[in-house]
């Protein structure tokens, strides 16, 4: 069983990739352990749990609120919990990013752990050590950096989950494959079948190897000062595409790699055939190319990235499959690559191939006002 582990400021994250949430009493401190989940992971896996305190939230990102984590406190204080208890987070990345976010906030932090249910969760949201909440709009606007003690990934949890949340888990294994390691891009190609099918010894590779490539980032840059901006890719377009159109984070993003591939083509980083066999296996694994989506709202969202400093982003390119490097690139500049709101529209209506189904990114066209959305 692969372990891994990330070496945050405040010590030692261990993630075991492929143990069990059944075992999950053996990795617990002395004391008292409070896990807190979400109702469906409750109700399908809520019998495996240890005999501890189990605080329920709702699901959905509408509940990733202070209103939530404030739930937490109460429900916390009920039961007890002091500065010697431990919180284990059992869900997806909702349940992680709000467990970690009160645990580190409650009694000023508490210890905490995590088991991953979601693809999502057990390829990037439990791993790295950002918990937080949305604010008004602002996705993961407030929040701590603070590492769990460890990461339970156990894939036999993922035979429940839905096919749109598998997807999403998708989409963050590629983009690993994508700024790191071209053998795991060819080892996706290859295994597409294995992949669908989520066949175990497939998966464990999948998580292995996107945890060994997003742990090596953080414990170069915890902080997010540089090298961790790489785990961005395709997220600047992705979060204004997820704000502009609402459909889920792994959809947006498949469209914003793509997007963000192209903007490397056009610069000339991106090899038009590493461009095109991204799109096929994107198309493979039933990912989209595109979102229709107007280009005013996308503007918009883009605007509203909390990432960006003044009027400029740290945006990622490709510079090969698994090669990517961070520029600093206007929102003058991007915004040039976005497409107008009625060609948006004719590209709905023409949703027939591949070529016709990415934004097209020669459109160029923005104004100061529309700039000057968001925050
Ligand atoms: N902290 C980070 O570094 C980081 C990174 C990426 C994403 N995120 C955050 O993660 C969140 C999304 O996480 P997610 O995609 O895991 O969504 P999620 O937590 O909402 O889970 C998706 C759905 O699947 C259900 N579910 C969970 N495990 C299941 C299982 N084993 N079987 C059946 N159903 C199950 C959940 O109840 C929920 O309805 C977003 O809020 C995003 O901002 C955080
Ligand atoms: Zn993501």
């Amino acid at each position: 069983m692969p372990v891994l582990s990330v070496q945050g400021e405040g010590g030692p994250s261990v993630l075991h990739i492929g143990e069990s949430l059944r075992s999950l009493s053996r990795y617990l401190p002395p004391g008292k352990t409070v896990i807190i989940t979400d109702g469906h992971v409750r109700r399908a896996y809520g019998h495996l749990f240890p005999p501890v305190e189990v605080i329920e939230i709702g699901t959905g990102e509408g509940i990733k609120t202070l209103e939530t984590v404030g739930r937490i406190y109460e429900a916390l204080i009920d039961c007890g919990a002091d500065r010697s208890s431990f919180v284990v987070g059992v869900g997806g990345g909702i349940v992680c990013d709000l467990t970690g976010f009160a645990a580190s906030t409650y009694l000023r932090g508490l210890p905490f752990a995590f088991v991953a249910s979601t693809l999502l969760a057990q390829v990037d949201a439990a791993v790295g050590g950002k918990n937080g909440v949305n604010w008004q709009g602002y996705k993961n606007m407030i929040g701590v950096i603070r590492q769990p003690e460890f990461v339970i990934c156990d894939p036999a949890l993922l035979r429940t989950l839905p096919r749109s949340e598998v997807l999403s888990g998708m989409a963050e294994v590629v983009k690993h494959a994508l700024i790191r390691d071209a053998g795991l891009f060819f080892y996706l190609e290859e295994n597409i079948r294995g992949v669908l099918e989520l066949r175990s010894e497939v998966l464990e590779r999948l998580i292995s190897s996107s945890l060994t490539i997003k742990s090596a980032i953080v414990n170069r840059d915890e902080k997010e000062q540089g090298g961790r901006r790489l785990l961005n890719f395709g997220h600047t377009f992705g979060h204004a595409l997820e704000r502009a159109a609402g459909v889920s984070h792994g959809e947006a993003v498949s469209a914003g790699m793509v997007l963000a591939a192209r903007i490397s083509e056009r610069k000339g980083y991106l090899a038009a055939g590493d461009r095109a066999r991204l799109e096929r296996l994107l198309t493979a694994l039933g990912l989209p190319l595109s979102i229709p989506c107007p280009g005013e709202q996308l503007r918009k969202g883009l605007a509203k990235d909390k990432k960006r400093a003044g009027d400029t982003i740290h945006f990622v390119l490709l510079q090969a499959l698994g090669r990517a490097v961070v520029e600093e690139m206007s929102l003058d500049e991007l915004e040039g690559y976005l497409p107008e709101a009625a060609e948006s529209r004719e590209l709905v209506q023409k949703q027939t191939n591949i070529e016709h189904r990415t934004f097209n990114i020669e459109q160029r066209s923005c104004s100061t006002a529309q700039r000057k959305a968001g925050p």
